[in-house]
């Protein structure tokens, strides 16, 4: 069996890996987002092959410099042959070479073998997370609610983005600064914000996948909090949205009960859990 980075997400035989997994499972999830990554050159995507076979595929994804996100799949006929754990060693191998102390296994609520393994790694449950999609109806402005301005924002906009975002996601300014420069280098994504008598009092970002949009880091500035800011922008970000005819998709810490409240009461359904284990390098 091979080991090796990829040099490109598209690589062959990676769709093919996906539909395999996904009609054995009924899902299957890479995360390959890594121009978002802290270090652009670390290796995010390893494979393992065997002639011309790809036989599974791990990313990591890592906007922080302190813990990286690490999830994979594998051929069904493949598996318990070692295969997951040989590509893992090789990404903790770059993961220390770039200073990193711990790792997040990303592992599908329905997966017994993702579970197992975690456990078996001696990796420990901190939390989960809901991918919800939109199932409501075209959604209308509530009435009452604050008189907000919603617009895309340009580069210009920066510094009072990350004034508004930054350790709110767990990252420092730095990081904060530079997840916000990718977002604005990416042509699959997009930067809104929701201004009140002009000044900056709430953001979100959109990344596009083809007829899907997901919904990103939505943020509210702490002292505007608890006045319907962020539902008026989540619900103006909704109509955009709902009229391009888009389906709509977000993902939102189990921990987060005020977020998770929001969501639901403007219409989204969980459709699946991804639990997250914590484990030391
Ligand atoms: C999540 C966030 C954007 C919400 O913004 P906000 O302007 O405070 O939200 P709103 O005032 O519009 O609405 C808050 C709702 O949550 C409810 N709520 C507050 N605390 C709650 C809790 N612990 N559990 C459940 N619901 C809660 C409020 O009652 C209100 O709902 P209601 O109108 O039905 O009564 C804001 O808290 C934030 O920026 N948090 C930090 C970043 C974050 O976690 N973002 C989510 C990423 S997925």
């Amino acid at each position: 069996m091979r080991i090796e980075a990829a040099a490109s997400v598209k690589t062959p035989g990676l769709e093919g890996l996906l539909s395999a997994c996904r009609a054995h499972d009924g899902y299957a999830f890479l995360e390959l987002a890594s121009s978002l990554n802290a270090h652009k050159d670390m290796g995010s995507l390893f494979l393992a092959g065997e002639g011309d076979r790809l036989l599974g595929a791990l990313y990591v994804f890592a906007p922080r410099k302190d813990e990286a996100e690490i999830g994979g799949l594998v051929l069904p006929e493949s598996r318990r042959q070692g295969v997951f754990a040989a590509m893992l060693r090789a990404a903790e191998e770059e993961l220390c070479r770039y200073g990193y102390r711990d790792e997040l296994l990303v592992v599908d609520s329905r997966s017994a073998g993702g579970k197992s393994l975690a456990s078996r790694l001696g990796a420990g449950h901190e939390y989960t997370e809901y991918a919800m999609r939109y199932a409501g109806l075209a959604p209308v402005r509530a009435p009452g609610g604050p008189e907000l301005a919603l617009e895309r924002l340009g580069i210009d906009r920066l510094e009072a983005l990350v004034e508004l975002r930054s350790c709110e996601f767990g990252d420092s300014r730095e990081e904060t600064e530079d997840f916000e420069r990718a977002t604005f280098a990416s042509c699959d994504r997009r930067s809104y914000g929701a201004f009140l008598g002009g000044r900056l009092v709430g953001a979100c970002s959109l990344g596009y996948d083809g007829r899907k949009v997901s919904i990103n880091g939505l943020v509210v500035d702490k002292a505007s909090r608890g006045r319907g800011i962020g539902q008026a922008l989540l619900g103006m970000v909704l109509a955009m949205l709902h009229a391009e005819g888009l389906e709509i998709e977000l993902d939102v810490n189990s921990l987060n009960a005020n977020a998770y409240h929001i969501y639901r009461k403007a219409g989204f359904e969980t459709i699946s859990a991804r639990e997250y284990y914590r484990r030391r390098l």
